[in-house]
């Protein structure tokens, strides 16, 4: 079920541009279409301009006519060591802009290279958040 979305964070994963943490991470969304959308982290030289995997993914997810998140897979490790037992969780910025596109209830894996690693809410990762419905 979550194989569509482990191979498309899998193959984004190695373009990432990481040369200065050597942590690459992809993020594929599942849309409410069925699209998925697959976006890797892109580092700068000027350390703090660099961009998550997750944002990829949602400027994809966008652009492509699409505004609302299904199910989110992060795959994330660094090369100095795969086999860390970490969780590769969303940044603080990015569980607000994932936030943006979907509901409390929307699940967001985390993998590693072996596979699905843990699931959570957003809501979990993001309670009690502040979201579009906040400025009706
Ligand atoms: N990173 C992501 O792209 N997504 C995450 O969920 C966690 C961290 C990136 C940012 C930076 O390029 C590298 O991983 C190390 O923090």
């Amino acid at each position: 079920m979550l194989d569509d979305l482990f191979d498309a964070a899998r193959a984004v994963r190695v373009k990432a541009h990481a040369p200065y943490s050597l942590f690459k991470v992809g993020a594929a969304i599942r849309g409410r279409s069925g699209r998925i959308y697959a976006g890797c982290n892109v580092e700068n030289a000027a350390y703090p301009v660099g961009a998550c995997a997750e944002g990829g993914a949602i400027s994809l997810m966008v652009a492509s006519g699409e505004t609302t998140i299904a199910e989110v897979l992060v795959l994330g490790w660094t090369d100095a060591n795969p086999h860390a037992p970490g969780l590769t969780t969303p940044c603080g910025g990015c569980r607000q802009r994932i936030r943006e596109f979907a509901t409390p209830a929307t699940p967001i894996h985390i993998a590693g290279p072996e596979g699905l690693r843990r699931s959570f809410t957003l809501d979990e990762l993001l309670p009690e958040s502040f979201g579009p419905e906040n400025l009706d």
